[in-house]
């Protein structure tokens, strides 16, 4: 679906359902190397992760090298000494894109040079790099709507002027609610929570950020929950995501939730050392189904009573992705009447994690464990 052009410019890039790829920002920080993250491509193809769906391998904060006697922004050449073309040469010769980011400031998030002012300039050479994806953040600049709302569109504007089909980012602080304006300035994606990091507060914490904003979300325009900290066990090599780490049970309800969501997919775990749980989390292809589905829905909050969360996502075929999530301390015996979350009549139902079928009717009754979900795919029964 094409979203429309801007002034000038060419048409937005499709985005049909939720990026997904790889964001260098927990696991490196800003030690970031063409080296590594050539290996890094190299373990997306091999792990099976690019064919599953994670095709974008983004590169975050630290990879400016200032600019040269033209202003034209250049990498950091101790890190990238090849270049940045050719890194997007070698993902794009593997079936894989590249991202980047920049900031709407003076100045980066880390304090390492960014696009105020030179947006058109940026966005040419990103383009003339073979860039596929920009991440723009907005720190070091003034915080109100309307500067934001100006800053974001110069960028938006000059990628479409760049002679490349870029996927416009925003990522900005929550208060300037970026999901109201963001496809205007000609954004695909923006940020309605907190940075992510490794522990199970911050999961739920984004959760509830982002659990509202299922209008906003849809073909062209998707609510990113920042990335997904699946399989960091706590060893980000940073101190912004350096956790307590989770556990699977917990992975794999953050997993299920940024899927009913269809928020962005954005792993940003090892995937050189990743285990067999963790790939059958990220490559859990019946919930990447529902997280790609084509209707575009993110889910519905049906329930929020105490433990209890209920999530509905309709599907393109007709079928529902129901969610239950246990918030509680201790395993719950739970019942969900489907006619309860709008869903009358009688259904087969799939359970999305044991990949097998789980009986059929009109309710699910069963044991949730602390922190768990459940996913099930409800086809309705004539
Ligand atoms: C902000 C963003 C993060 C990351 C850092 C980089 O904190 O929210 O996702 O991009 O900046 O400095």
């Amino acid at each position: 679906m094409l979203c429309g052009a801007a002034a000038g410019g060419r048409a937005e890039p499709e985005v049909p359902a939720p990026p997904m790829g790889w964001m260098t920002w927990n696991l490196f920080g800003v030690d970031i190397h063409e080296e590594g993250l050539r290996r890094v491509a190299d373990a997306m193809v091999e792990s099976g992760m690019a064919e599953a769906g994670y095709t974008y391998l983004y590169i975050d904060d630290g990879w400016q090298g200032g600019r040269d006697k033209r202003n034209n922004i250049i990498p950091d050449p101790e890190k990238f000494p090849s270049g940045m073309k050719a890194l997007a040469d070698h993902l794009h010769q593997r079936g894989l894109k590249l991202g980047i980011y920049s900031d709407g400031g003076q100045l980066s998030c880390a304090g390492y040079t960014a696009s105020y002012g030179f947006e058109e300039q940026d966005a040419k050479t990103f383009a003339s790099w073979g860039v596929d994806y920009l991440k723009y953040d907005y720190c070091n600049a003034p915080q109100n709507k309307e500067a934001a709302n100006a800053r974001f569109k110069a960028m938006g504007d000059a990628l479409r002027k760049s002679g490349r089909d870029i996927v416009f980012a925003v990522c900005c602080q929550v208060h300037l609610e970026p999901w109201k304006w963001g496809r205007a300035v000609g954004a695909q994606l923006w940020r309605t929570g907190p940075d992510s990091r490794d522990k199970w507060k911050n999961i739920v914490y984004v959760i509830n950020c982002n659990a509202g904003l299922h209008e906003y979300a849809g073909p062209g325009g998707w609510n990113d929950m920042c990335m997904l900290s699946v399989g960091m066990h706590g060893e980000g090599a940073t101190p912004w995501i350096k956790g307590t780490g989770c556990t699977g049970i917990e992975y794999r309800t953050q997993m299920s939730i940024w899927c009913m969501m269809a928020a962005p997919l954005t792993a940003s775990c090892d995937l050189l050392n990743m285990s067999e749980t963790t790939k059958r989390i990220l490559m859990n292809k019946e919930l990447i189904a529902v997280n790609q589905d084509q209707l575009g829905k993110q889910a519905v909050r049906e329930v929020n009573t105490g433990a209890l969360n209920v999530f509905v996502k309709p599907l393109s075929n007709g079928d529902h992705a129901v969610a239950i999530l246990n918030l509680g301390k201790t395993p719950k015996d739970f019942k969900v009447d489907f006619a309860g979350i709008g869903l009358p009549g009688r259904y087969k139902i799939r359970d999305l994690w044991k990949h097998e079928a789980a009986g059929s009717g009109a309710s699910w009754q069963g044991n949730v464990r602390s922190h768990e979900t459940k996913v099930f795919r409800l086809s309705k029964m004539p």
